[in-house]
């Protein structure tokens, strides 16, 4: 089977590269990336010489380099490309909607064009937006809160969109939050390793009782490819773990686990339109043979390990352009003390 991925180079991206190529060694992929801040081909290092694997750095928004590219007839186009971090998108919304609602109707435009067999749009629970009890299934209505969610809500709108008008082939995975190796350290779980590991302090958002459902990134490589095999053209699958926890309950673990204590703890000014909690159902993607194989707290050891191990990989992030966003960012949700004036 001949892949056409993009967003490759990223998190989720890069695991599911390495996941396929391991697993259907048969396969080839090509991996278009436009090797934002967040796409980095360290991620690819170990199989950057495969002779099934190629990369083409890109931009989804580009029709000229989109069409020589699904000119080539890939039997699937899964799009993994996209603006990610929910703080970003606070700052700079444009970014997101150009990436995440244009670059998806790019590609969807020359999958129409090339009659691809099949369309998969990688998508997130933070679509359906914040739920206080029970879980979302893929027929709840879409409210997203953040310019982030809201532009994936508007991609898969417009892949729902091609489904119905053109009858395009696709399908939808939403997976909760990932994590494991290879993810950006500004997100939750490799930010807060990363700072301990450095001895430095990590920014808890708000009262920090705020619920994910946290899925190792190899789960949701077998969730996707589980939906791509034997998922129906034109359905929705979430792809959750049922292993909900609040951000201090994952605070302490990676406290315990790398030796530090809650000092080291700072309860910073709260996130805008923060989400209280995401929760899916994943009973529809069970039926198709998955369900989550990794225990919560043997992924959490494996991951922090990880990152212990490659510190050359995070510090090099940590520096430069991530610095200083990361300070602008810092500073901003600092606390104004009382009284100050
Ligand atoms: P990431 O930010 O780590 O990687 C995104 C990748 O997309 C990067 O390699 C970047 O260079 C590339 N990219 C960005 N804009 C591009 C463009 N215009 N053209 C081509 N490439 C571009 O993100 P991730 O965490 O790996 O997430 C991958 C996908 O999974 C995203 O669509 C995201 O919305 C979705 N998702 C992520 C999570 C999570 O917890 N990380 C959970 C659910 C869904
Ligand atoms: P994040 O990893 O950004 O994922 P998302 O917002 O897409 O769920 O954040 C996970 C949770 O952790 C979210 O509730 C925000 C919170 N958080 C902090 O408390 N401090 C931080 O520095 C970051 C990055 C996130």
């Amino acid at each position: 089977m001949n892949l056409l991925i993009t967003g490759g180079a990223g998190f989720i991206g890069s695991n599911f590269i390495r996941y396929i190529l391991n697993k259907y060694p048969y396969y080839r992929i090509i991996n278009l990336d436009k090797l934002t801040y967040a796409g980095n081909l360290e991620n690819l290092r170990d199989i950057e010489a495969n002779p099934n694997y190629a990369f083409i750095k890109g931009d989804i928004c580009d029709e000229k380099i989109v069409d020589q590219l699904v000119s080539r007839k890939p039997d699937v186009i899964l799009n993994f490309a996209a603006e990610s971090h929910v703080d970003r998108s606070i700052l700079e919304p444009q970014a997101f909607i150009k990436t995440d609602i244009l670059g998806t109707q790019t590609l969807l435009e020359a999958a129409k064009k090339y009659s691809i067999d099949k369309y998969v749009q990688i998508s997130t629970d933070e679509v359906y937006g914040s739920i206080k009890q029970g879980s979302f299934t893929e027929q709840s209505p879409l409210k997203p809160n953040s310019p982030y969610s809201a532009s994936k809500a508007g991609a898969d709108l417009m892949v729902r969109a091609y489904s119905k008008t053109y009858d395009l082939p696709v399908l939808i995975t939403r997976s909760s939050n990932n994590f494991g190796p290879y993810q950006y350290p500004e997100k939750l779980i490799p930010l807060f390793v990363t700072n301990l590991l450095e001895d430095k302090k990590v920014p808890v958002y708000g009262d920090g009782r705020q619920v994910r459902d946290w899925l190792y990134v190899i789960d949701n490589c077998e969730g996707i490819d589980c939906v791509l095999h034997y998922g129906k053209v034109g359905e929705i699958y979430n792809i959750g773990a049922d292993n909900e926890r609040t951000n201090l309950e994952i605070t302490k673990i990676i406290l315990k686990e790398t030796n530090r204590d809650e000092s080291h703890i700072e309860h910073v000014k709260d996130r805008e339109g923060h989400d209280r909690r995401y929760s899916v159902d994943s009973t529809k993607t069970k039926s198709l043979g998955w369900q989550p194989r990794y225990q919560f707290e043997e992924a959490m050891e494996k991951t922090i390990q990880w990152y212990r191990d490659n510190p050359n990989w995070w510090q090099s992030l940590k520096s430069g352009e991530y610095l200083e966003y990361y300070k602008k960012q810092y500073q901003k949700r600092m606390y104004v003390k009382d009284g100050i004036f």
